[in-house]
């Protein structure tokens, strides 16, 4: 890493590159409007002095190509940069469903990242090179900001809700991770590193800390849950209790006792856990207890995981 003030970030993805491109060319198109005016008006305004002996009959000439030409030129230039910008804004939506689900815990004042296998940090996340990696997050607390300058991408973690931010690093090498948002006394503390590694060198570290995290793999872990927990004894398809069977739900339609419908997804089954009034399923009634000062948000995550994982299970059948 290089000592002293970097003024520029190194540019650690595809879109990273592609968002210094539009600065650069928006700070060049700036320049290229701007020049001109102050150059002409440092002319005019030594030219036309007071004391100076000049024509000044202020002979009527117009041209109106030239004062069309000034107004819709820069009009369409500005329109081809909102169009080119919200293309680049678009593809941040966009994660390719390939990519690599990691969960990531915000919380005073420390960054919780866990592996689709079960291996667990804090602090610094290792990711393949080359690979899409969707990064699937909350906080546990207050609002933070997950913000890597080399990724020239920012997203806000907000507690009891889900949001996610997809990226492709290409290039291996480590880049500084920040919290972007004001979060309390050690915000400014709040940091790690973005640990981006060859392929092969990433199989081999998720290898070596697949013991260090939790037993098995996180879909495993909430498995473990769903039966500790006792969600098993209403919510399996073979319960007694009369509650909505959850295992192979994941994707699928929901008709609530509103009369809505919605599909199930991480934030209905997060919600279902923690607020379950929330969102009622058609045909049961609101005697779902929350479990909202019980679970720990890696739990939460743990759970989600297992039933998308059921689902999958109950498509191969
Ligand atoms: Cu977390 Cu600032």
């Amino acid at each position: 890493m290089s000592a002293g003030i970097e003024l520029w970030p190194p540019a650690a993805s595809h879109h990273a590159q592609q968002v210094d491109l539009l600065i650069g060319s928006f700070g060049a198109m700036v320049w290229l409007l701007t020049i001109p005016v102050f150059v002409l008006m440092s002319w005019f305004a030594i030219r036309y002095r007071r004391s100076r002996e000049v024509n000044r009959d202020h002979a009527p000439t117009r041209n109106l190509w030239v004062e069309v030409g000034w107004s819709v030129i820069p009009f369409i230039l500005v329109l081809g940069f909102y169009v080119w910008a919200t293309m680049l804004f678009l593809d941040l939506y966009r994660p390719p469903p390939d990519a690599i689900p990691i969960h990531v815990v915000a919380k005073q004042w420390m960054w919780k990242f866990q592996h689709p296998d079960g291996a667990r940090e804090i602090n610094n996340l290792h990711v393949p090179a080359g690979r899409p990696v969707k990064l699937i997050m909350t906080s546990e607390d207050v609002i933070h900001s997950f913000y890597v300058p080399a990724l020239r991408q920012k997203q806000d973690l907000v507690p009891g809700r889900y949001t996610s931010l997809w990226f492709n690093a290409d290039k291996p090498g480590r880049y500084p991770l920040r919290c972007a948002e004001f979060c309390g006394a050690d915000h400014s503390a709040m940091g790690g590193t973005l640990i981006v590694m060859p392929p092969q060198d990433y199989a081999v570290w998720l290898g070596r800390n697949r013991d260090g995290g939790m037993d098995g793999t996180l879909a495993q872990a909430g498995a473990r849950l769903f039966r500790d927990l006792g969600c098993s004894g209403c919510h399996s398809a073979a319960a007694s209790v009369k509650a909505p069977p959850l295992e192979g739900i994941f994707g699928r339609p929901v008709a609530l006792a509103d009369g809505g419908t919605l599909i199930a997804d991480d934030q209905y089954l997060s919600d279902s856990i923690l607020l379950p009034n929330k969102q009622v399923a058609a045909g049961y009634r609101p005697i779902m207890p929350t479990y909202g000062n019980v679970l720990a948000p890696e739990q939460v995550n743990a759970l989600v995981a297992y039933l998308k994982s059921s689902r999958a299970r109950e498509d191969s059948k």
